[in-house]
This record gives C-alpha cells, structure tokens and sequence, in this order.
C-alpha cells in the first residue's frame, strides 16, 4: 500500500464530572490535532508544537507511536508499517485533567486505522484505548464527543454518548503545576465506607437525569462527590474555595476536572456569567498563592475525526 498522511483532530476532555469517577466524561472544545505518515522503512520522526513542546518523548516512548503500534500489531500490520512521521500541534495542557494522555491516545489509534482502512469501528477503537490508558472515561468522550457515560461490563467496555439539553459552558481553572494521574489515584483509598457510595449513586444518577431532561434544580444538586475529591483536595491548594468561589459567582455546579489539578465550573450559557466565574476562580485560586489560567470552553459533539488527508 502506498505511503499517504492523514491529519485528526481530537477534542480534550473532562473526566469525572463530580459523581461519576472513573465513568463520566465530556469532550470540550479544546483540541489536539495530529498529523500522521506511516513508512514502510523502519524510522520514527516526531515533532511537537504547543503543549508539552520539549517535554513529550519524541522517541519510541512516545504515547502517539505506541497507540500506533498497538493498533497496527493489532491489525497484523506492524510488519508493513515499520515506522512513522509524527506531527502534533498540541493545545490540551499536560497533566491538568484535560485529557491529554487521552487524546494522544485516540489520536494515534484513529490516525492509523484510517489509514490502514478503517478495518475498527469506534467501539473497537475505545476497547483498545481505554486498555492503553487503564480506565475509560477519558478516552471515551475524546472519541465519540458529548457527555459519555462509560462502563466495563462483560461485553468489553460500552459506552452512551448524549448531548444535553442544556447548552452548558465549562469554566476551566488550569493552576501553574501539573499532576500526574498515577499520583492522584495514589492518594485514594481501596474501600470506600457505603454511605458515600450510596451519596455518589444518587448525585451521578440524578445528575444524568437533570441533564437529558433539563431540569436545572435536580442539575444544581447533582455535581457533589465523595469518592475522590475529599482525597484529592490536599493535591490542589484552595479546591473548595474556588468551587464555592464559582458558586457564588453563578455557576450551577463545579468539579476537580478528571485527576486534577484543574477545576471546572458548569454554568448555564443563557445566564451569561462565565466571566464572573473565571475571575472568581482565579483570585480563589490566588488567594492560597495558585496561578490559574482560565479556559472558557463548550462541549464538543463531534469526537475524535480527519481533518485533511
Ligand atoms: N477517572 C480518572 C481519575 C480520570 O479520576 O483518576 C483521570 O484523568
């Protein structure tokens, strides 16, 4: 087959959403793009723009090239294609709960089956994905966009993607130190007491209620976790602070986006307070000596998709 690129983007994502560790997500309008050459020669070429520019591997290590791997060996087509020519431009910041390690991940799984004929559907695809990355919730918005609830049953790991009928804004506060995810799961226990189960239960249950139906009072109640925030919030100088901070400025819930460490605060697009929000969260933030930069973004419902070939 003959040597051709194909360039994808691939939205950031939100993992968690208050209740529902390891099983929420939300694809957002910030994103990754990738652009990928696949060699029959034996060679390995990568370039970052943006983000994680002269911190991301550029050699075998690299997440992208690996997912490539993965798919290709996969596929039974490792021996075809011996190497790659990798560029990414790269917006999503590392280790800040956006998703990146997600994107790169979808990214370079997408990008290859593209090219070697779409042989996997996106299902397949988030099986894979979510194998590389250990859990879910952030692969699964990043490849079918939306709200994503995810789940690993018998079957392998299924996955509802919905819009809701809300049209939302995400208020992003992205603090100056990164976190790595292995990190932030280090800090929470193995079990958890029942009552906060059962307190997580009906806040990630209602909360999916509020936003397919659109309810905004069952919304506004719906954001509050017990499974890994109260663990994480030593991790993230001044996390409850800045939720009530976004509160009080009009947001209608707020959460630790993924591991951490940023925050997100959910508010209403017709309530016009995003500002507010975002320099609430910002001098919350400043007030325990945390630089913050603040995203204002939207839910993308698109996912994972090819830009140019
Ligand atoms: N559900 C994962 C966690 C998301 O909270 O550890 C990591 O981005």
């Amino acid at each position: 087959m003959a040597e051709r690129s194909i360039s994808i983007r691939v939205p950031g994502t939100s993992a968690n959403c208050g209740p529902g560790f390891d099983t929420l997500g939300l694809a957002c309008t910030l994103y990754n793009d990738l652009t990928l050459e696949l060699t029959h020669e034996p060679q390995l070429e990568i370039v970052v723009h943006g983000e994680g520019a002269g911190a991301i591997p550029t050699d075998a290590r690299n997440i992208v090239w690996r997912s490539i791997q993965y798919l290709l060996q996969q596929a039974g087509a490792e021996r075809e294609y011996r190497g790659a020519k990798i560029e990414m431009e790269n917006r999503v910041p590392i280790s800040r709960g956006l998703g990146s390690s997600a994107t790169a991940i979808v990214a370079g799984l997408k990008a290859a089956n593209v090219l070697i004929g779409n042989r996997y559907s996106r299902r397949e695809l988030l099986q894979f994905a979510a194998a590389i990355e250990g859990h879910p919730d952030n692969v699964a918005p990043a490849i079918f966009g939306g709200f994503t609830i995810s789940t690993t049953m018998r079957s392998g790991v299924e996955c509802f993607s919905f819009v809701p009928k809300f049209h939302l804004t995400f208020v992003v506060a992205v603090p100056n130190f990164s976190l790595p995810t292995r990190a932030a799961r280090k800090v929470l226990p193995e079990d958890v007491p029942m009552k906060d189960a059962v307190f997580n239960i009906g806040r990630a249950t209602m909360l999916i209620a509020a936003l397919t139906r659109g309810s905004e009072r069952f919304l506004r109640a719906s954001f509050d976790d017990a499974l890994h925030q109260p663990y994480r919030s030593k991790l993230v100088p001044g996390m409850y602070d800045v939720f009530r901070a976004a509160r009080r400025a009009g947001a209608v819930g707020t959460s630790l986006s993924g591991a951490g460490p940023s925050l997100i605060a959910y508010a209403l697009e017709r309530h016009r307070c995003e500002e507010a929000i975002g320099e609430a969260m910002k001098s919350a933030f400043a007030a325990h000596d945390v630089h913050a930069d603040i995203l204002t973004l939207r839910l993308d419902m698109r996912g994972a998709h090819v830009r140019k070939e």
